[in-house]
C-alpha cells in the first residue's frame, strides 16, 4: 500500500474486539430499533438515522411506527402521507424512496425483506452500508458498514489519509472496513462503531480519553485526529433568496405543492417569488394590505435559502385569488400535510 494511506495496512488484530467489548460497557442498548430484529423496524431506524441524529430520530420513529406498523401498511399508504409524518425530517427524499422500497418489498418479495445485504443493497434508497447494517443487526450477517462516522473512525485509527473524493481511496477503506470485521459479535461491533462516531470520536472534538482504540489510533499519535478524513472536493455552497407570501383569509392559509423534483419535492409550501415586493404588488392588485416580515436564513446541504415572508390577509368574502397556483387548506388541516419545516414555523 502506498504511504499516502499511512499505517493502514497493518494488521489490527484485536481492534474489532476492542470496539465490541466497549460496547458492551460504554455502548447504547435502549434505543428502540435496538430491540428488534424486525427488518422493517431496523430499515426504518436507519433511514432515519441517514444525516439525522437519535435524538431527533426518536420521535418521529415511534408517531410513524403507531401510523405505519408494518411494510404492507407503509407501502398501501399515499405517498402525501408518508410526507407529513416525515415533516421536519428533512432530506425528503429518503421518505420517497422508503415509500418507494416498501412497495417493491410487497411487490417484488412478497412482503419480505431480502434477508442479506446484497438483496438488500437492490432496494431503493438502501445503500451498501445502510444494506450490511440491517443485514448485521437482523441476521447477524458479517459484513462491514461505512457510513460518515463510521468512515472518521476508522480513517483516524489506521491514519487512512487518502483523499475520499477519489473512489479508489474509498475502495480501499471499504475493503479494510471488511478486514477489520470480529469473528463474532458483529451486531455489537457494528452498534459499537456507531457509538463510538457518535459519542467519543466526534468531529471537532474527539473524546480519545474515553475511546477504546487510543492506544492503537494513529491519528491520535500524530497529535492530529481533525486532519482525518480526508475529502477535498467540497460542495460549493450557494446563496438563494426568495420571498414567500403567507396568504391567509379567516381561518384558512393558501398553499401550492412542489414539484416532484428538486428542493422540498413533493411538499406544501407558500408560493414563492424572488422578491417581496412581487408580493406586495400582488396583494395591492387584490385589494389587500401585505406586511413584510423579517428574513431568515433556511440552511441547505448546498445552499444558505434566505426567506423573506409576506403576511397578506384577504378579507372575508374576497374572491378567490386568481393566477395563483394552490388552494386554500384550513389551519388544522395545512398543519396535517407535508410541510418543510420553515413552512410549518410560520404556520403555526
Ligand atoms: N446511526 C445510524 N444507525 C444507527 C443506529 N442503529 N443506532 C444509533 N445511531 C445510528
Amino acid at each position: 500500500m502506498s504511504s499516502a494511506t499511512g499505517a493502514a495496512d497493518v494488521a489490527h488484530v484485536g481492534l474489532a474486539e476492542c470496539v465490541v467489548h466497549w460496547q458492551a460497557k460504554h455502548g447504547r442498548h435502549t434505543l428502540p430499533w435496538q430491540r428488534t430484529r424486525d427488518p422493517y423496524r431496523v430499515w426504518l431506524s436507519e433511514i432515519m438515522l441517514q444525516q439525522t441524529q437519535v435524538a431527533t430520530v426518536l420521535d418521529y420513529y415511534d408517531r410513524f411506527l403507531a401510523r405505519f406498523p408494518d411494510v404492507q401498511a407503509l407501502a398501501a399508504a399515499c405517498l402525501d402521507d408518508v410526507l407529513a409524518l416525515w415533516s421536519g425530517l428533512g432530506y425528503y427524499s429518503r421518505a420517497r424512496n422508503l415509500h418507494r422500497c416498501a412497495q417493491q418489498v410487497m411487490a417484488l418479495h412478497g412482503g419480505a425483506f431480502p434477508a442479506t445485504a446484497a438483496g438488500l443493497a437492490t432496494l431503493p434508497g438502501i445503500g451498501r452500508s445502510t444494506a450490511a447494517a440491517i443485514a448485521a443487526f437482523c441476521h447477524g450477517e458479517r459484513v462491514a458498514i461505512l457510513d460518515g462516522n463510521v468512515k472518521r473512525v476508522l480513517t483516524r485509527v489506521l491514519g487512512f489519509a487518502g483523499d475520499l473524493a477519489e473512489s479508489r481511496h474509498e475502495k480501499r477503506l471499504w475493503s479494510l472496513a471488511e478486514s477489520l470485521l470480529p469473528a463474532s459479535g458483529i451486531e455489537a461491533y457494528t452498534q459499537g462503531l456507531m457509538d463510538l462516531g457518535a459519542t467519543v470520536c466526534v468531529t471537532r472534538q474527539p473524546r480519545c480519553e474515553a475511546c477504546p482504540l487510543a492506544q492503537a489510533c494513529v491519528a491520535r499519535a500524530q497529535g492530529r485526529p481533525q486532519a482525518y478524513p480526508v475529502k477535498t472536493r467540497k460542495l460549493r455552497r450557494r446563496a438563494w433568496c426568495h420571498a414567500l407570501l403567507h396568504l391567509t383569509q379567516g381561518e384558512r392559509v393558501w398553499l401550492v405543492q412542489r414539484p416532484a423534483k428538486g428542493v422540498w419535492a413533493g411538499l406544501w409550501t407558500l408560493p414563492q417569488a424572488d422578491e417581496p415586493s412581487t408580493w406586495v404588488d400582488w396583494a395591492a392588485a387584490a385589494g389587500a394590505r401585505a406586511q413584510v416580515g423579517e428574513a431568515f436564513v433556511h440552511v441547505l446541504t448546498h445552499a444558505d435559502w434566505t426567506l423573506t415572508p409576506v403576511q397578506v390577509c384577504l378579507p372575508e368574502g374576497a374572491p378567490a385569488p386568481a393566477g395563483l397556483e394552490g388552494r386554500w387548506f384550513h389551519g388544522a388541516e395545512a398543519l396535517a400535510l407535508g410541510l418543510p419545516a420553515p413552512v410549518r414555523k410560520l404556520l403555526s
